[in-house]
């Protein structure tokens, strides 16, 4: 995989930021991931009248990557309505791990951070193995 382009990354995540339906909270969030094929996938989220049922951009990220060929994820960015990066919740932090893995990065105000520090100690696929031991 070539250098990262964190600068598309971070246009391809307001680009969807801007598509965010959050009319309840007013919080729009875009994210946008490099995958290791070289596409790029994107979410935003999508909140409801029903308050707990809104989808955070990272599942509909995480939809896209699957819909269109899968992959693993290598670099995210993810924004707030202001373009600024944001800290994905804590269960949209296991769904990146689950397709990026520890290695994947995530874009922070500190720089890239890898997902083993975003998610210590994080309980991943690896770990259903344990049933068979
Ligand atoms: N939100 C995300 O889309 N991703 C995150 O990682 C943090 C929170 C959304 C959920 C809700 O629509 C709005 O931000 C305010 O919490």
């Amino acid at each position: 995989m070539s250098q990262i382009d964190w600068q598309r990354l971070h246009s391809c995540a307001v680009a969807a930021m801007k598509t965010a339906y959050a009319p309840y909270s007013k919080f729009p969030v875009g994210v946008a991931a490099l995958v290791n094929d070289g596409r790029i996938v994107t979410g935003c989220n999508v909140e409801n009248a029903s308050y707990g049922l809104g989808l955070c951009a990272e599942c509909g990220l995480v939809s896209h990557l699957c819909s269109t060929g899968g992959g693993r994820l290598v670099a995210i960015v993810c924004v707030d309505g202001q373009g600024d990066f944001l800290a994905p919740c804590g269960r949209c932090r296991q769904l990146l791990f689950e397709h990026g893995g520890p290695e994947a990065l995530l874009m922070t105000d500190d720089g890239p951070q890898s997902m083993a520090a975003i998610l210590p100690w994080a309980f991943g696929p690896g770990d259903l193995d344990r049933n068979e031991r």
